[in-house]
């Protein structure tokens, strides 16, 4: 290879404009394509388009490299699912799984072979609008969920012919930004770093994630894009990680705004040593490598590695061997929105909801004992708004709105709809109306919260609150005084105290994707119990956050009955509004007969804990059972609980069901003062219960002996076992 060809395989262009996909491929493309200048592109998609552009690469130019076409395929191609948020709600990984596998099925149909996702950043504060593409605060829930993506686009341990390479993004802390504000630094101690925000990526890596996409923000002062000891020390030396870096968008340009670097060579220069592999849209290293390698020859070996990194994907995705086989026009049009696609989805959408509060029992709905509803809100008729902000090829045509999903589900009720007010604007003009409709109908449906466009990327936002229009049409509406079900929509949790004063029923629906509609129907009307669990806790006010049920036991610890001198604000209770793994269902679970194989655990054994949950409700529904362990005399101070399994399980009314957790003592790691995994001898406490809030039986252990651990604890898996009918 030449110089130039080399560094060809390094760069990536967008094929189009953000949604314009393919608007950039013309003949000048093509020439770049011919010269051997171009590795991959992204924005681009189409069995048919992509496949006449891969054809010109390996037969018009030099070597024939075949190119890589990329999208971010976040949370669906065409069938849309829940946003990443919500699929984390399902706390079922292997409802995530499929939900991916189906994305990679639609996405490789249409001429892809990588998809920017898994996003497993932890996020701790809200107000950061990514956290509506992860899975929410927890570093083991989160670690669970990025392995369920990583298997469902691969398909296995690394990519293979014809499967959508994942990529795990952003490494390491993107979602520490100070403030939640977007691209902001992180300052996080190492302790924070090691066992909160990596564990999902190094479960991700040890899943065969072909790819990593660097982060934008800097940690601590080092820029990651530039991190050499993060990107080539941590991931690639010490985990033994040999996949694709690629950096964030023009990220590599941008270590000279960082001040970090005083021109591209010397971004070009830091970001090779880094070990990033490619460049996205930035051109640095198209452009400003060459420079850097005549003068410092080291880089060229450097240079070299990159390359072969790429060349490896491109072969572990068959493309050498069979270039053409992502582009089956006829295959694609099978694929996309195919029935089973949308049935999939209907299903994961239901299993995404999380029923927050249900005075009275007012859910579900008995549509005989109603004749009139008034579906109020400008969001129950949005449906863009339900594909969430990456949306890839899915159509807002294609959704069932929630207006839809309800009319369909009560044939025989008169349903009446009113947008009321938009979350975008403080126009309250269309309010009066709303209430008319509401006066007239038997039970409101009330649907406020975020449009799709107030999370995601550069959409964070200073307040947690409902955006004004909606909680003043929220107001209002409770103020007739009639029965109203509340459903939220929204990509982050709400600091929504003064509706949950208010209103008796409220229903966490997020972003629900293609069937949002039917979803919301099925729970509504009791079709499905709801059981989805918040990935995240909903502050009492945005000035609580960051909040976490994870935090460090402190010396004035946060116990409600201590009185002021607490880790609390003092003109606010420490708990917050709706915790960390809470939601509600239609049944009841009791928990009983809390047992554990032993009483001590040496290196290299495992503990079982086990637990029997009965459903005592008159409706069958989904428990997902938690395990929460703390370390209560560390050498350090450790957190008052950490989420160490779950299992979701379904119960029929009155069934019961034993669940057995089964633990190794390295799962209590944490990283020492001197930078390794350590596991302490001595006691370690445990709870298992419905939510972090929620804890019903407890129990406790020792470990026999002080030993190094192997692995960022959280990233670990337990193994669940599940018995009984
Ligand atoms: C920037 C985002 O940070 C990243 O997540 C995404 O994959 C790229 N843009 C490409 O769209």
């Amino acid at each position: 290879m030449t110089l130039e060809e080399k560094l060809g395989q390094l760069v990536q262009r967008a094929g189009g404009r953000s949604k314009a996909l393919n608007s950039r491929l013309d003949d000048a493309e093509l020439e770049r394509v011919r010269a051997g200048g171009v590795g991959s592109y992204l924005h681009v998609a189409g069995a048919e388009p992509l496949g006449r552009l891969q054809k010109v690469a390996v037969e018009e130019s030099r070597l024939g490299i075949p190119l890589l076409f990329a999208m971010d395929v976040v949370h669906g191609y065409r069938t849309i699912f829940p946003v990443p948020l919500a699929l984390a709600s399902t706390w079922s990984p292997e409802s995530e799984e499929r939900a991916s596998r189906i994305a990679a099925e639609e996405a490789t149909a249409a001429g892809l072979h990588w998809t920017f996702a898994p996003m497993i950043d932890i996020a701790r504060d809200p107000r950061w609008g990514r956290i509506v593409e992860g899975a929410g605060e927890d570093p083991y829930l989160g670690a669970r969920m990025a392995v369920a993506q990583v298997n469902g686009y691969q398909g296995g341990n690394t990519p293979r012919p014809g499967s959508l390479m994942a990529t795990a993004k952003h490494f390491g802390a993107y979602g520490a930004a100070i403030g939640g504000r977007d691209y902001n630094s992180a300052d996080i101690s190492e302790r924070t770093l090691q066992e909160v925000y990596l564990p999902p990526f190094y479960a991700a890596a040890r899943a065969g994630s072909g790819s990593f996409m660097v982060a934008f923000n800097d940690i601590a002062g080092v820029p990651t894009t530039a991190n050499r000891e993060l990107l080539r020390g941590t991931l690639r030396e010490r985990w033994g990680w040999q996949g694709l870096m690629v950096s964030d968008w023009g990220a590599i340009g941008e270590l000279i705004n960082h001040g970090v670097a005083a021109d591209r060579a010397a971004a070009a220069s830091l970001a090779l040593d880094a070990s990033v592999d490619m460049d996205m849209v930035g051109g640095v290293f198209a452009e400003d490598l060459k420079a850097v390698i005549s003068k410092d020859p080291a880089r060229l070996r450097q240079l070299d590695e990159a390359v072969l990194r790429i060349l490896r994907v491109k072969e572990q995705l068959g493309l050498f061997d069979k270039p053409m086989q992502y582009h089956d026009a006829e295959r694609e049009a099978r694929e996309l929105l195919a029935p089973d696609h949308r049935e999939a989805a209907r299903v994961v959408a239901r299993q995404s909801i999380v029923l927050l509060k249900n005075e009275g029992r007012l859910l579900p709905l008995d549509a005989t004992k109603l004749r009139s509803i008034a579906v109020i809100g400008a969001l129950a008729t949005d449906g863009l708004s339900e594909l969430g902000s990456w949306r890839a090829q899915g159509k807002a045509e294609d959704v069932v709105t929630v207006l839809k999903g309800i009319t369909a589900a009560a044939p025989d009720l008169k349903i009446t709809s009113a947008p009321g007010a938009d979350p975008r604007n403080g126009d309250l003009t269309a309010i009066p109306a709303a209430l008319k409709i509401a006066r007239a109908a038997d039970l409101t449906i009330l649907m406020i919260g975020e449009d799709f466009d107030q999370s995601g990327e550069s959409r964070s936002r200073s307040s947690l609150e409902l955006p004004p229009s909606q909680m003043e049409l929220a107001r209002r509406v409770l103020a007739l005084g009639k029965p109203v079900v509340v459903l939220l929509a929204n990509g982050r949790p709400l600091a929504i105290q003064e509706l949950a004063e208010q209103a008796p029923v409220i229903v966490e629906t997020w972003m629900l994707g293609v069937e949002a509609g039917n979803a919301v129907a099925d729970v509504l009307f009791g079709k499905y119990s709801p059981a989805g669990r918040l990935p995240a806790a909903f502050p009492r006010v945005t000035g609580a956050t960051p909040f976490n049920y994870s935090a460090n036991a402190t010396g004035r610890p946060a116990d409600p009955d201590l009185g002021k001198d607490t880790v609390r604000y003092h003109d606010l209770p420490i708990t917050p509004l709706f915790a960390f793994g809470h939601g509600l269902s239609y049944g009841e679970f009791r928990y009983s007969d809390l047992a554990q194989s032993t009483q001590s655990v040496a290196p290299g054994e495992r503990i079982d804990i086990s637990i029997t949950v009965e459903n005592t409700g008159g409706a069958t529904g989904d428990e997902v059972v938690q395990l929460y362990v703390r370390d209560p005399v560390a050498s350090v101070a450790r957190p008052v609980l950490e989420l160490r399994g779950f299992k979701r399980i379904e119960l029929g009314a009155g069934q019961r069901k034993r669940v057995t957790f089964s633990l190794t003592p390295e799962q209590l790691a944490f990283w020492s003062p001197r930078g390794q995994w350590l596991v302490e001898a001595g006691r370690i406490d445990f709870w298992v219960g419905a939510s972090s809030a929620d804890l019903r039986a407890s129990g406790s252990f020792e470990i026999s002996k002080t030993h190094m651990g192997t692995a960022p604890a959280a990233a670990l898996p337990t193994r669940v076992i599940v018995s009984g009918n």
